[in-house]
């Protein structure tokens, strides 16, 4: 199996929206057995794969009562001899899982951090062990920030992609994952960087080739040839909660489907080297 996990602590730039479209084609287009990994409190990924109850989901949180929850990487963060099998969700599509996130894992991760008997960057590494030979390839979407979670997701993956908007903030966010990359190495030293690719990608304005320049200047091996357009259907996609390739299936193929097929083919012959 194949850990690639997805990060880059600026908000917004398509994380989830690449994780949910490249995990779903892999399986569909590719026939990859695929087990999508939720590190972000958002649960953006888990909604668009295991059709979330929000009355039920707010109920719970507002009046604070307990609901008989699935259990989710919280469960397996902080405990380390919890069945992995236990968290892994079966989604309606074959040949793809998800172990979802739920919304107090920002608490969990305090509690991670508090507790000085485990290693903390390794809880989800160690997990994974058990799972090498069921997946081809394991995706993880991650949250926009620095937490031991998601530095649990890049100690266990064996490959990092960084998305980017054209905006000054994408950059800085590229900049501390390069950095974050160099610290985690030092660990985890089978680690590579996949890529950089833009997302939401307008080549027309001045403001994309400006910040396309910079990059290529500082870290233009890592460049991907391929950028993501901006599409609607991503928006709608993730609305109704169907991921971008079945959205679009009996109709035309939208250009940003097209992109994003180029990108999950690159990513698939780049692990293979
Ligand atoms: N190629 C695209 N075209 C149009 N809209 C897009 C595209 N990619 C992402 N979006 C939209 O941009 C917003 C942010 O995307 P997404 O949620 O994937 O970012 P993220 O990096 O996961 O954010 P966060 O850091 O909050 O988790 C969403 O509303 C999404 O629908
Ligand atoms: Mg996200």
């Amino acid at each position: 199996m194949k850990t690639i996990v997805f990060l880059n602590n600026k908000g917004g730039v398509g994380k989830t929206a690449s994780v949910t479209t490249i995990a779903h084609m892999m399986a569909a287009k590719y026939g990859k057995k695929v087990l999508l990994i939720d590190l972000d409190p958002q649960m953006n990924s888990t909604c668009m794969f295991s059709h979330v109850n929000f009355i039920e989901l707010f109920h719970s949180i507002y009046h604070g009562t307990c609901i008989n929850k699935q259990k989710s990487i919280e469960d397996l963060l902080l405990n380390r001899d919890l069945d992995i099998h236990k968290c892994i969700l079966h989604t309606e599509y074959e040949n793809l899982d998800i172990i979802p996130s739920h919304l107090t894992l920002s608490e969990a991760a305090e509690r991670i951090k508090a507790d000085v008997k485990t290693p903390q960057q390794f809880r989800l590494k160690g997990h994974l062990k058990s799972l090498q030979q069921e997946y081809d390839y394991c995706i993880i979407d991650s949250s926009p920030s620095m937490s031991i979670v998601n530095i649990n997701g890049l100690v266990a993956a064996d490959e990092v992609y960084v998305p980017l908007r054209c905006d000054g903030g994408s950059l800085l966010g590229a900049a501390i994952i390069m950095n974050l990359f160099q610290a985690v190495s030092e660990y985890n030293e089978g680690l590579k960087i996949g890529g950089m690719f833009f997302t939401q990608w307008n080549g027309r304005k001045n403001v994309s080739k400006a910040v396309y320049e910079l990059l290529e200047e500082s870290f233009g091996k890592y460049m991907i040839p391929v950028s993501i357009s901006t599409s609607k259907n991503i928006e709608e996609s993730s609305l109704v909660q169907i991921p971008l390739l079945a959205y679009d299936d009996g109709r035309n193929k939208c250009k940003t489907t097209m992109d994003y097929l180029k990108l999950t083919e690159y990513i698939l012959n780049n692990s293979r080297s």
